[in-house]
């Protein structure tokens, strides 16, 4: 049994508030959006998709792992793969649990996963996604398919993956962060409520 205890929700909140309104300016990648802008657009997004608190929240805080990393603003320019699905995945784990931290984790390997079995899908990449893929492992191999597909949360983060896609548009809508307080208060407290919290580490991505 875990020993990990999640945070007060006001403290996580002050947290997630401190990384969006200081580290969140920058653009996301090439496009013409800000990381913020990118994370209440997804989040809006997954919300208009009907889906439940825990994927709003996956999709608001999916690119976290860019804003708490230290290798700069856009370092796939540089050649550099940052691992912003797991570094943001570890954060989330101990405040939302798997069901949000391994859908994040899994939003990279779903690219792949997309561009490998939708035709089309590589097409309407941005250049910088398409930059990336490079660094992330391109296109799977069958085994990693099979791989993929054996993951608990691969669906939920292929729908995550389409949403990401989409959330690019300066002219779209711009929700505030504090828009979403109410599924990040209702998935954080969901996983509080669970008896026990998974202590393993996070599986390695496929
Ligand atoms: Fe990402
Ligand atoms: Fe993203």
């Amino acid at each position: 049994m875990s020993t990990v205890h999640p945070a007060p929700v006001t403290t996580l909140l002050n947290e997630l508030l401190d990384i969006y309104d200081g580290r969140a300016h920058g653009r996301y990648g090439l496009s013409q959006v800000t990381q913020r802008l990118h994370a209440v657009q997804s989040a809006a997004l997954a919300r208009q998709r009907g889906l439940p608190a825990h994927l709003i929240v996956a999709a608001l805080l999916h690119d976290i792992g860019h804003m708490i990393h230290t290798l700069g603003e856009h370092p796939a320019a540089a050649g550099i793969d940052d691992h912003h699905e797991d570094v943001g995945a570890e954060w989330l784990l101990p405040h939302f649990g798997p069901a949000v931290a391994e859908t994040v984790r899994l939003h990279v390997a779903a690219k792949r996963y997309l561009c490998t079995t939708q035709p089309g899908y590589a097409d309407r990449l941005s250049r910088d996604s398409v930059e990336s893929l490079a660094l992330q492992g391109g296109p799977m191999s069958a085994v990693q398919i099979r791989a993929f597909e054996a993951q608990p949360f691969w669906q939920d983060a292929v729908a995550l993956r389409r949403i990401d896609d989409a959330a690019k548009d300066p002219d779209g809508p711009a929700p505030t962060f504090v828009d979403f307080l109410q599924e990040i208060n209702i998935a954080a407290a969901g996983y509080a409520c669970q008896p026990a919290h998974p202590s393993a580490p996070l599986s390695k991505t496929v």
